[in-house]
């Protein structure tokens, strides 16, 4: 992907630097235009090297034969400028062209145009500058909006710039594909937490990173996306539908149950306790006596629960956490619990990590094996969901 990088004269310009060493870790290709102002700020040197890329920063330099301007909007499938300061943000929202980054963005016809606003808090509210947001986004740039805390002038409030994960998330969102434009999909993620006495849980090892990567593709995929999630050490994506969050297996059930209705697929990756205490100790248990014995109850079946309920093209997707018999275990898990699809992994290797190995198998028995990244197998289950269902 080639990606023209504005960079105009905010004060976290020189995080800008990490934005473009991200995109090169990304491979996309790069290339640069300060403005002059910016360039007075960290020395294009720097940019140059770090992005190992051209850095423009003058209308009138002689390229080879080149109109910088009109070359470089031709070039770029994407254009971001960050930080976009208060007054770059009002030429482009007024259609000024009077250095090579405004220019450029005059001349750049694509829809992929991201800004990232990056002030003082009194700059970032005057209604001037809000007036030039809102006129931006009408004109189809897209605005991730800046993050509230302490500012470099020692102020605190909005206008902070955010974090580059941040940025080239965005980004993705923006330029990826959406073959799921249009469907809603309920994803559960991480484990339940079944509380014992005030201090302790009955708990399993589940990071909640496989739904997680589910809901955070679901999303770039285009889909409206709810996430359910059991308590995880995961950052939020920001940019989902709705996310709620729960501890026990219980209170997952109600807000699924109460939410199934309103999507189209339902992805029950959270790896739900079976059985919790029957009763919970007002006070912490203490340790007087040599045996403690626990009365466990099982919990409601999410899964089972919406496949009985599931209504016209509704599609239900569980997750078979197996030891042994995998692929054999699976398959009747999705036939008792009357659902669509079954994702089956054997949990003994995917547990905490960033890949999986899953066999993906349908109502008629079909396995398909899929190994790599949580967020490869994640876009591999919904697009297979997608062809096969949609
Ligand atoms: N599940 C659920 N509610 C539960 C337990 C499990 O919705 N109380 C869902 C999980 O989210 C997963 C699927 O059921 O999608 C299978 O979970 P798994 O732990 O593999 O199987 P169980 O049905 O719990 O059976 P077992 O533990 O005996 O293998």
């Amino acid at each position: 992907m080639n990606v023209v990088l504005g960079v105009s004269s905010g004060i976290a310009i020189y995080k800008a630097v990490d934005l473009l060493s991200k995109m090169r870790k990304e491979g996309w290709d790069v290339q640069v235009i300060m403005t002059e102002n910016a360039a007075k700020l960290v020395s294009p040197v720097v940019f140059s090297a770090v992005g190992n890329c051209r850095v423009f920063t003058d209308t009138y330099e002689i390229e080879s034969g080149w109109i910088i301007h009109t070359e470089l909007s031709k070039w770029a499938d994407v254009f971001v400028v960050a930080p976009a300061t208060a007054n770059t943000i009002a030429k482009l929202a007024n259609g000024f062209a009077d250095n090579l980054l405004t220019t450029t963005a005059l001349a750049f016809q694509k829809s992929s145009k991201i800004i990232v606003p990056t002030m003082n808090t009194r700059m970032y509210e005057n209604p001037v500058t809000v007036d030039n947001l809102k006129r931006i986004q009408q004109l189809g740039w897209y605005v991730l909006e800046p993050e509230s805390g302490h500012l470099a002038c020692g102020e605190v409030g909005k206008g902070r710039y955010p974090d580059n994960e941040k940025i080239i998330e965005f980004i993705k969102i923006i330029v990826s594909e959406k073959p799921l434009a249009g469907r809603r999909i309920l994803v559960t993620a991480g484990p339940t937490q079944e509380e014992i006495d005030p201090v302790r849980f009955i708990s399993n090892h589940s990071s909640g990173k496989m739904g997680y990567a589910i809901a955070r593709v679901a999303k770039m995929l285009g889909a409206q996306v709810c996430l359910v999630s059991g308590p995880t050490c995961l950052t939020v994506p920001y940019f989902l539908d709705e996310v709620v969050f729960v501890r026990s297996a219980n209170e997952m059930y109600h807000e699924v149950l109460e939410r199934a209705g309103g999507y189209d697929i339902l992805i029950m990756c959270a790896a739900v306790a079976d059985y919790a205490p029957s009763s919970r100790s007002a006070g912490k248990i203490k340790k007087i006596e040599d045996k403690l014995i626990l009365e466990l109850v099982k919990t409601p079946d999410i899964l089972a629960a919406l496949g009985q309920r599931k209504k016209g093209n509704q599609i239900v997707v569980g997750f078979a956490a197996e030891t042994e018999h995998v692929v054999e275990n699976a398959i009747e898990k999705l036939v008792k619990k009357n659902i669509d699809v079954i994702v089956a992994n054997d949990v003994s290797e995917a547990m905490g990590k960033d890949t999986n190995h899953v066999y993906i198998i349908s109502r008629n028995k079909a396995v398909v094996e899929v190994e790599g990244t949580k967020d490869e197998v994640a876009k591999e289950l919904l697009l297979r969901i997608c062809e096969n269902f949609c």
